[in-house]
């Protein structure tokens, strides 16, 4: 069984990962990050995700661009991989190329991309830029990631799609990850599973039940066997790791009586929109209540909340069901993820040398 591997939501947009007025030790700015950044490393993250926003909504008045920091992070770091999230539509995948090809150098391979196709409508139209139907956008993000490989791995790339063409263009240097550097994508919705299935290398889940899980890897699985293709998965879960149990739901209990209503709603009513515009109206958060919403990406729902033991536990659950990569959020990050690298990370590995050795002497 290959490794499990920890990520961790980078907070480049303020506010926190939990759209509370509970006080939060997390801050979006560059020097907290750099922090931060520091903190997972020596924790034993593998991978940092920068999250791609342009405009204040729904509590999170100020966001830094993700490549941007990015390019910073990597300068500091040695070992952690930075996933930039990406929006096709405002930006051409032959400038992105070139920016991930650059970030690849600067960080010596450990660059990677998440493509997202979007929700919030108000930045496309604010931005003067057409806002598509739901499907539309899974076409153009298809689209994007194939214009990335060809320009990733070929001499000279040409493209001839629909939303984009590419003649004959050269991209030197090549970034240093070889074929090319991970490409991660989320979504709920069939045409996002479909596209995954065909494009990807990671499929990321909002936060979810062990059912939740097990049907969208299976379903992925399924449509990925068919194009001859193997994924690997990946999982949001919002930690909070106290003492006690009762500690770290009282955590939770005072997190969701302090939600800014009015922006949780307001989201709410956002992502529903942009999931219900989908063809089986499956898409991520169609299922949410206003307690899920809290944490923006379902990140309560997946059960990472209670001592280390149990949190250790239900990672190895969560890595049985199929995760290959645990995706994290946290209340106070510089402290919570010094000490999920202290009293998680390791007993997960602790308990899994234990399992192995009780399926031996079986
Ligand atoms: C792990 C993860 C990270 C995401 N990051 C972003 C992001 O940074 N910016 C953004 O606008 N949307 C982000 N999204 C949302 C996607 O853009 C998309 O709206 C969502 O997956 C809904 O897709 P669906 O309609 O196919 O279910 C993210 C989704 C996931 C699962």
């Amino acid at each position: 069984m290959s490794e499990l591997k920890y990520a961790y939501w980078v907070p480049n947009v303020s506010g926190g990962l939990v759209v509370s007025k509970l006080p939060q030790e997390t801050d979006w700015s560059f020097e907290a990050n750099k922090r931060y950044v520091l903190a997972a490393e020596d924790a034993g993250f593998d991978f940092a995700l920068l999250q791609t926003r342009f405009f204040a909504s729904y509590g999170a008045e100020y966001q830094l661009e993700a490549a941007t920091l990015a390019a910073a992070l990597a300068s500091v770091t040695k070992k952690i991989n930075l996933i930039s999230a990406v929006h096709p539509g405002l930006w051409h995948p032959g400038v992105y190329a070139k920016m991930m090809a650059t970030l690849d150098h600067i960080s010596n391979g450990r660059a990677a991309v998440n493509v997202v196709s979007g929700w919030f409508k108000g930045e496309f139209t604010g931005y003067g830029e057409p806002w598509l139907e739901h499907d539309e956008r899974y076409r153009r993000s298809e689209e994007f990631i194939r214009v990335l490989r060809e320009l990733w791995t070929e001499e000279e790339a040409t493209f001839k799609g629909d939303f984009y063409r590419i003649n004959g263009a050269p991209l030197k240097p090549k970034p240093v990850q070889k074929p090319t550097p991970p490409i991660f994508q989320g979504g709920n919705s069939r045409a996002a599973k479909e596209m995954a299935a065909r494009v990807s290398d990671w499929y990321f889940m909002n936060g979810n039940t062990t059912d939740g899980f097990k049907k969208q890897i299976e379903e992925v699985k399924e449509l990925a066997a068919k194009e001859g293709r193997t994924l690997q998965y990946a999982v949001n879960g919002f930690v909070i790791v106290r003492d006690t149990e009762e500690e770290a739901v009282s955590v939770l209990r005072d997190i969701v009586s302090h939600a800014d209503v009015e922006a949780v709603k307001g989201f709410g009513e956002a992502v529903k929109q942009a999931g219900a515009s989908s063809k089986g109206k499956e898409g991520m958060w169609s299922n949410s209540t206003f307690e899920d919403l809290v944490q923006y990406n379902d990140g309560f729902k997946t059960g990472l909340i209670g001592t280390a033991e149990q949190v250790a536990d239900r990672i190895i659950e969560l890595k049985q069901l199929g995760a290959d990569l645990i995706l994290t959020g946290f209340l106070h990050y510089e402290k919570d993820i010094k000490d999920f690298g202290e009293k998680v990370i390791p007993l997960v590995k602790q308990k899994e040398v234990q399992l192995q050795k009780e399926v031996i002497s079986v």
